[in-house]
């Protein structure tokens, strides 16, 4: 089922999450997520861009290979690694403006899966930089929060136009 992305600036998309339930409602949701990703398109959806605030982001960056690769993450944890770099990135909450932000280049990411399996791995390249993206909105971070307070001005009059 299609979800309606939220978009800024909807209130619930500067809140921070609650951790996430592993059950049939999570599963639901994560198909139903992965769903409204492909069709956005967009290569990350985290849930409080559809309005549920669980800490719960699905990402496919396996494009490259033409073959789906979804991934779903419950209760992420984040640990920074790498060097800092900067790069464009854009938010399906936030049509509009592609801004460059500053990301790691690798990160450590630990999660539950969908059977409930403790999963850890390390990520780079485009992959890192979506993860971080999807991570700082479990705790209503969005891009523009990310941005000097002029380069800010710039990208919320290019959405609001
Ligand atoms: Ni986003």
């Amino acid at each position: 089922m299609l979800l309606p992305i939220l978009r800024w600036p909807d209130p619930r998309l500067s809140q921070s999450c609650a951790p996430a339930v592993l059950d049939a409602d999570l599963r639901s949701l994560a198909k139903d997520m992965l769903e409204t990703m492909y069709a956005a398109p967009g290569r990350g959806l985290a849930a409080p861009q559809v309005g549920r605030l669980v800490r719960m982001f699905v990402m496919d960056v396996g494009w490259k290979t033409g073959e789906p690769a979804p991934m779903v993450f419950v209760n992420p944890e984040l640990e920074l690694l790498g060097d800092r770099i900067l790069g464009p990135e854009g938010c399906l909450s936030i049509p509009g403006p592609v801004t460059d932000v500053e990301r790691n280049d690798q990160v450590r990411l630990r999660w539950t899966d969908l059977d409930g399996g403790a999963q850890d791995a390390t990520f780079d390249g485009f992959a890192a930089i979506c993860i971080q993206h999807e991570f700082d909105h479990l705790n209503g971070i969005l891009t523009l929060d990310r941005l000097s307070p002029e380069a800010r001005s710039v990208a919320e009059a290019e959405v609001l136009a």
